[in-house]
């Protein structure tokens, strides 16, 4: 299949046999090099070499890596490759440090059609032991090597590889001759069997669930954060890190590293595997040192108790019910990160029963019981509203029927003329401006939102003396449809999956042009959305989302640098998924911290896979 891929290069090495019969196979003493060749795919995949020379430099479970003993100069064309067979060493003696000649198939492997081929040597035999005891020295990245692409990933994701429209190519059909020096993927591809060396690794994420850690060494890279982890910022998506995968010598990797941590020194294989480059190291990586201070401070954004100084919080709380285990942590957090913000926005709420799948869908009790032990921690009594959703209508864990929902303190802020909505109504806004359902839910039937939740608007009055109404305002708690099918970043479609970005597409456009009809009916409205938005401020739902919406990006407005705009770890990325946008009339004096409560400590301690931010805005001025 890769035939229409051989290029003139082969041809002559073909042209070059002599003294064979016309066959499939290639006899020639082909480098390792010649077969990696300088694309992601080998010009002789499928066909059986022989007279393959190389070093043992490590050996594996499955097989093992040689190093050519007769390198070219073309940083494109990797000097190693991995031999596949289990009994291949053992059966031969083969230990690290033999130069040996071998014969084999060139294969190209991959264990799921959406991920980028391994080159390997499969069903190799041992032609010769040329000689044992060889020096191995690994390839120190970043100076035995150039240094890894800081920005993008590959020539095939058109600048951009969260742009839209994605899996506009394959890696595996495109096959383009590797960019080493501009393409991450192109970096690493052109390492694919080297020994390779980190030198003052520093852990991007917490470990996955296998011990995978991603990482970046001492080369020169972009978007670090004051954590040390790195942002995705507009057009830098962070290619320039690795995942550090299992240990070649059967040890386990530690799941207690945090991001940010100093870890030893790595040196091990560069591989492709589940959907990921990745280094097998030759042993567990090992934390040096680990990131301080072990936790975040609390919010300095401080209720002033009266309309000219609210708090708004906003917090996914991952799945919450009565009976969550976490539940008691996530009052807290309200409390003493957040200092009982005067509103927050709450996201992943469900029902009274959690999980259990019937026809409950009132999460009356697992509001009150996050207010009981709100109140328990010290924190105000605070009062409650949501819509239910239509039962296993919302998308989230089955059973579970996840909503928005807000807290507020009643003594300082009440729903204007409450009129809530049920589960089907849409909500207008009518002449005021008011709201025909307060709180309601925006067009709960549009087919936008199969599977996910309806944003829940209210309008509100902040409450001075007397309770005299200060100042009017208009929320909007959205938490949009997840990324689940998305493709990996280092995965064969490019620009990769970008899992339910058509139906976020909808959802935003749905939002925006709610809120531009307040717009239309005053335009020096107060409006605040907030919540999960489940995408990246610089990709198209988000960039279509404030410019039909008219709202201002807050963390722009507060002047949060962008390296530390964030409230989620994956993969290799520090990212943005919680936005808060907030209408021109209350830009003045706004203020806005992400708190990073559960970002920053080990996976055991973390208590939602968000983090929380708090806002400070003036409403009545
Ligand atoms: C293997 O390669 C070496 C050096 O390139 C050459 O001298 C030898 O003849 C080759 N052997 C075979 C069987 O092709
Ligand atoms: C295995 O190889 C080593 C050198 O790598 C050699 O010292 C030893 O004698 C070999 N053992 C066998 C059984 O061939
Ligand atoms: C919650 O836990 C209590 C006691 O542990 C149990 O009796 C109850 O059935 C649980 N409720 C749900 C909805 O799981
Ligand atoms: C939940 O609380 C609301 C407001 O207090 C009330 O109208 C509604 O009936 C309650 N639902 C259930 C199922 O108790
Ligand atoms: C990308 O598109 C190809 C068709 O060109 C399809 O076969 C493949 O499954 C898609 N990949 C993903 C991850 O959706």
């Amino acid at each position: 299949m890769e035939a229409e891929h051989i290029g003139l290069a082969t041809m002559a090495s073909l042209l070059r046999l002599v003294g064979l019969a016309a066959s499939v196979a290639v006899s020639s003493a082909l480098t390792i090099a010649e077969i990696n060749g300088n694309k992601f795919l080998s010009p002789y995949s499928g066909q059986t070499v022989s007279n393959v020379t190389g070093v043992v430099t490590a050996k594996g479970p499955d097989g093992i890596w040689i190093r050519s003993t007769k390198p070219d100069r073309d940083a494109r064309t990797s000097e190693s490759i991995y031999v596949f067979g289990a009994k291949f060493a053992s059966t031969n003696n083969l230990t690290v440090g033999d130069a040996i000649s071998i014969g084999g198939k060139v294969s190209e492997y991959r264990s799921s059609k959406a991920y980028v081929y391994l080159t390997e040597l499969a069903s190799p035999t041992l032609e010769e032991k040329l000689s044992s005891g060889n020096t191995v020295k690994a390839l120190v990245i970043g100076k035995d090597t150039s240094d890894p692409p800081t920005q993008q990933f590959s020539s095939l994701d058109g600048g951009f590889v969260f742009g839209v429209p994605n899996n506009v190519s394959l890696i595996s059909v495109a096959n383009p001759v590797l960019e080493p020096k501009e393409y991450g993927m192109d970096f690493w591809e052109s390492l694919s069997g080297e020994l390779v060396t980190v030198r003052k690794p520093t852990a991007v994420n917490k470990p996955n669930n296998y011990g995978d850690t991603w990482v970046i060494g001492d080369w020169k890279v972009t978007g670090r954060n004051g954590r040390d982890g790195l942002t995705q910022t507009e057009k830098d998506a962070n290619p320039e890190t690795i995942i550090i995968g299992s240990p070649l010598d059967g040890t386990s990797n530690p799941s207690t590293t945090k991001l940010g941590d100093d870890l030893e020194e790595i040196t091990g294989i560069v591989t492709q595997a589940f959907g990921f480059y990745r280094i097998l190291p030759t042993t567990a990586i090992k934390v040096k040192k680990s990131q301080k201070p072990a936790l975040p401070s609390a919010t300095k954004l401080k209720s002033d108790g009266k309309c000219n100084g609210i708090t708004f919080g906003a917090y996914n709380v991952e799945n919450l019910s009565p009976n969550s285990s976490h539940l008691g942590a996530i009052a807290s957090h309200i409390v003493n990160y957040l200092k009982s913000p005067d509103l927050v926005f709450l996201q992943e709420v469900q029902d009274d029963n959690g999980p259990t799948n019937d026809a409950i869908v009132s999460a009356n009790l697992t509001l009150s019981t996050l207010a009981a032990a709100i109140a328990n921690s010290g924190g105000p009594q605070y009062a409650f509203t949501d819509v239910d959703p239509v039962d296993d209508q919302d998308g989230g864990a089955p059973g579970g029927n996840i909503r928005t929902a807000y807290f507020y303190k009643p003594s300082l802020i009440r729903l204007y003329k409450p009129n809530p909505g049920g589960s089907l109504d849409a909500n207008e806004v009518l002449a005021g401006p008011t709201l025909k359902y307060n709180p309601g839910l925006i067009d709960p039937t549009n087919e936008a939102w199969t599977a996910s939740r309806k944003p829940l608007v209210a309008q509100w009055e902040a409450l001075g003396k007397k309770g005299k109404s200060e100042g009017k305002f208009f929320t909007v708690n959205v938490h949009f449809g997840s990324k689940g099918g998305s493709s990996s970043i280092q995965g064969d479609a490019r620009p990769p999956v970008n899992g339910g970005v058509e139906d976020r597409q909808a959802q935003a456009d749905l939002t925006a042009n709610f809120v531009k009809s307040i717009f239309a009916k005053d335009k020096n409205a107060r409006v605040i959305t907030a919540g999960d938005f489940n995408e990246f401020i610089s990709v198209a739902p988000l960039k279509s989302y404030v410019q039909t919406s008219g709202l201002n990006d807050l963390d722009a407005v507060a002047n949060i640098k962008p390296v530390e705009r964030y409230t989620y770890l994956f993969d290799m990325q520090a990212q943005q998924l919680d936005h808060m946008f907030i209408s021109n009339s209350l830009k003045k004096h706004a203020q806005y911290e992400h708190i990073h409560i559960n970002t920053w400590v080990d996976k055991a301690a973390q208590i939602s896979d968000h983090d929380p931010s708090v806002a400070k805005l003036d409403v009545c001025s």
